[in-house]
């Protein structure tokens, strides 16, 4: 079974998608990593993010792969190639890529194969933006995770200044309206809550509530 998380940037998405796998014995996917293993390789390689072609070209040339801990659906390592981004699809300058990177056609095709790849063959979790409208229009689960802009604000800038980046959490909030603005316009499968999805309002919701009314969800398409 797949079960589909959608949703902007910093809506708890990632959280509660790690806790429900390790809740329900499920594989994880995190799509947003992909895009983002991308970006950092075509930074690491001065790639021009305007370039479409190249980036394309990239994606569509390099297969992303995922380190776990023994028996823990989380991974703990990012490969591109031969190259281990972990560190740096969580740095500023990824975030600020990213949606260059994500807006591309040919990159979303070549990532769309290897998420159905990679999700396809048992029980998944997978987090996205497009899962349950493009990738996987068949979940049988869907919810899309929201929260008011202040409050993912002030949970991407914890976040962030947890792994030692020190910024204003006004500029976290510009950077997240601005990703959410990228996200929802681009042309290639824009952010959208899909015709069957629940949507869930995360806004003063506890993680453990979020993860309890998706898992009844699960309970209920079981
Ligand atoms: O969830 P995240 O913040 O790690 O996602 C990083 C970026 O990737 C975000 O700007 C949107 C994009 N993305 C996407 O376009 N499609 C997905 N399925 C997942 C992420």
């Amino acid at each position: 079974m797949i079960v589909a998380i959608d949703g902007p940037a910093a809506s708890g998405k990632s959280t509660v998608a790690r806790a429900l796998a390790r809740r329900l014995g499920f594989a994880y996917l995190d799509t947003g990593a992909m895009y983002r293993a991308v970006a950092a390789l075509a930074l690491d390689r001065g790639i021009d993010l305007a370039d479409e072609a190249a980036l394309a070209r990239l994606a569509e040339g390099e297969v992303i792969t995922f380190g776990h801990p023994a028996g823990d659906p989380v991974p703990d390592t990012v490969h591109i190639g031969g190259t281990d981004v972990t560190a740096a699809i969580r740095t500023p300058e990824a975030d600020a890529a990213v949606s260059a990177v994500a807006r591309v056609p040919g990159v979303r095709a070549a990532m769309v194969a290897q998420q159905r790849r990679l999700a396809g063959a048992s029980d998944t979790v997978v987090e996205g933006r497009d899962i349950g409208t493009v990738v996987f229009p068949d979940a049988p689960v869907k919810a899309y995770l929201t929260a008011s802009a202040e409050e993912r604000a002030r949970r991407r800038h914890g976040e962030l200044a947890e792994r030692g980046h020190a910024l204003e959490e006004r500029a976290v909030h510009e950077g997240i309206e601005a990703r959410d603005s990228a996200d929802s316009t681009r042309a290639a499968s824009p952010l959208a809550v899909a015709d069957d999805a629940v949507v869930v309002d995360t806004t003063g919701m506890s993680v453990d509530e979020v993860v309890e009314r998706v898992a009844r969800l699960v309970g209920e398409a079981s």
